[in-house]
């Protein structure tokens, strides 16, 4: 038996436009996209058996998990059969557009492939097969195999790195109400025109050539706010708390329902977090894509034989 614990990062979007539906259903995007430090913490064990069998514990029950999705897939890719054991040690509130499901599934076509190629020596998946996967389990699941900061684009497959941006003091407000992502796509392609889009279009090019030369995004925008907050109105109020209290940028995340304060030093941040409930917010920082791929390979050179 192979076993290794990995880190399952979380996101925050930086800048997220929804343009226009296109005819596959799905929506087109222009969006930034920054890992942070919250993260999930899962250990993978693996063995080679006749029937592939995955289980999966921990300290949540998801129906159709990500996580065993991006297993089979694996399993499937590389044509062999096994048994995996997952302990899942959640810490991304769900369903509040940290990427959390995504960022699980991308940690398994992380990490399984070296498992295996740990007993089976030539058993590998090429990157661009892996991006195609990733892709195939989720629009956000193609952004966590890279991490950092990264333009996305299309309907969130098509990503590319960006230069690092710097964030030590991140607070994140996630007040426990579930915005169905399906729902806040349908109710904000009601909204959306040609005119919209050729405008978000050159907002988003001129936020990412501003952007490379100042080390921030601060003048990003989420499409989801208005739609969202419509039916949320408490969302806002978190939003403009978080700007009162002195955030550079205060803003929700994807399609909710976490909102994010950029602060500009630890004693704001803290003056901050002491307005909300203890169990709601997070002080986060961003991860750099540097750090993110150094903490994996760090995490999958520990990988370890078990008899
Ligand atoms: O790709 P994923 O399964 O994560 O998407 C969940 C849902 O979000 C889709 O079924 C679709 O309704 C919506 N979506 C969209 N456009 C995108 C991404 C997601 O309409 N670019």
């Amino acid at each position: 038996m192979t076993q290794v614990r990995v880190p399952a990062f979380a996101k925050l979007n930086l800048d997220l436009r929804v343009l226009y539906k296109r005819p596959d259903g799905y929506h087109e995007l222009r969006s930034v996209f920054q890992t942070i430090s919250l993260a999930d913490r899962i250990q993978l064990r693996f063995a080679r058996t006749r029937r592939t069998e995955i289980r999966i514990a921990g300290n949540v029950d998801i129906p159709d998990n990500l996580i065993v999705r991006a297993a089979h897939a694996v399993l499937e890719e590389l044509r062999i059969s096994a048994a995996v054991e997952f302990a899942l040690a959640k810490r991304i509130p769900m369903g509040a557009g940290l990427g959390g499901g995504s960022s699980d599934a991308a940690a398994v076509l992380l990490s399984l492939p070296t498992l295996v190629g740990k007993r089976l020596a030539g058993k590998r998946i090429a990157p661009q097969r892996l991006m195609q996967m990733a892709a195939q389990l989720g629009s956000d699941v193609p952004f966590f195999l890279v991490g950092g900061t990264a333009a996305v684009l299309g309907r969130g497959e098509e990503l590319y790195p960006l230069e690092d941006l710097r964030a030590p003091h991140v607070l994140l407000v996630a007040p426990g109400i579930h915005v169905s992502t399906p729902d806040a796509y349908r109710a904000l392609s009601a909204r959306l025109t040609p005119t919209s889009a050729a405008a978000k279009l050159s907002g988003f090019q001129s936020l990412l050539w501003t952007g490379s030369h100042t080390e921030t995004v601060s003048d990003g925008v989420n499409d989801f706010e208005d739609v969202v907050f419509e039916h949320h109105p408490r969302l806002r109020t978190i939003r403009n708390q978080l700007r009162r209290a002195g955030a550079t940028t205060a803003m929700m995340t994807g399609s909710g329902s976490t909102i994010f304060g950029i602060f500009p030093d630890l004693a704001s941040l803290n003056a901050a977090k002491a307005r909300f409930h203890p169990a709601q917010v997070h002080a986060v920082r961003f991860v750099t894509r540097t750090a993110y791929r150094a903490t994996w390979n760090r995490a999958l050179a520990a990988a370890v034989e078990k008899p």
